[in-house]
């Protein structure tokens, strides 16, 4: 098969990123709840992130600056504070997420100009978005600045919050069906959970018994 190929060094960051965010997809999305020096609440979606273990249980930020030495709010408060939130995204609160991604100035608070109704976490300080299916609350276990705009941010998660009838709290299972996560695509692009469907995984004896091999 045919394939065009991007080789990075060749590339502006622009391209670059058109590329990425296009075709690593879909992202879920964190919206993060941190604190200010001053106590106020900031919200903000991040899309490069993920998780990677459970033990420990670490969670992935991509943060990027606004402007060489000019970090986001959210970057600047975790520079600061030890603690912050990834309230994960369903369909009913992709509005909210969106908007929280204005670029408000850093003394206002996304939560008190958007009137988002918050919960007390448990073990951190700042609070949950109220609406959010899932809460994470996480410590911020390293951050590392890759260069003068980009900053990776490593995080641990020591509880989530999760809505009872999202998770099985006996088997900790959670319904696939129920649970109703959007997804970043590029740009403005967004998606909703398809279908769902199941593979089985093989053992090695399995697959050659099944192929005769
Ligand atoms: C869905 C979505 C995903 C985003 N993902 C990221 C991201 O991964 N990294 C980043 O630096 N900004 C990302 N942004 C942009 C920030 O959310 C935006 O700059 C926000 O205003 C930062 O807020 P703050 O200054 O209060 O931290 C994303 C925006 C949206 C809408």
């Amino acid at each position: 098969m045919s394939s065009d190929v991007y080789v990075f060094s060749e590339l502006k960051p622009i391209e670059r990123y058109k590329l990425l965010c296009g075709i690593v997809v879909p992202r879920p999305i964190a919206l993060v709840t941190s604190l200010d020096e001053a106590g106020r609440v900031n919200a903000a979606p991040f899309s490069f992130f993920n998780v990677f273990s459970e033990e420990p249980a670490q969670i992935v930020l991509g943060l990027q600056h606004k402007a060489p030495g000019q970090p986001k709010d959210t970057t600047r408060n975790l520079a600061r504070a030890k603690s912050f939130v990834v309230n994960m995204v369903d369909e009913p609160l992709a509005e909210t997420m969106n908007l929280c991604a204005t670029d408000f100035p850093p003394d206002v608070s996304e939560i008190e100009a958007l009137g988002i109704e918050t919960a007390p976490s448990n073990l951190v300080e700042p609070p949950r978005i109220a609406a959010a299916p899932f809460a994470l609350e996480c410590r911020k276990s390293m951050s590392l600045a890759f260069n003068e705009t980009r900053e990776l941010l490593i995080g641990e998660v020591l509880a989530i919050h999760a809505r009872p009838d999202l998770t099985d709290a006996k088997t900790f299972y959670t319904d696939a069906q129920r649970y109703r996560p959007i997804g970043r695509l590029a740009g403005n692009a967004y998606c909703r959970q398809g279908e769902v469907f199941e593979m089985r995984r093989l053992s090695y004896e399995q697959w050659r018994k099944d192929t005769g091999r």
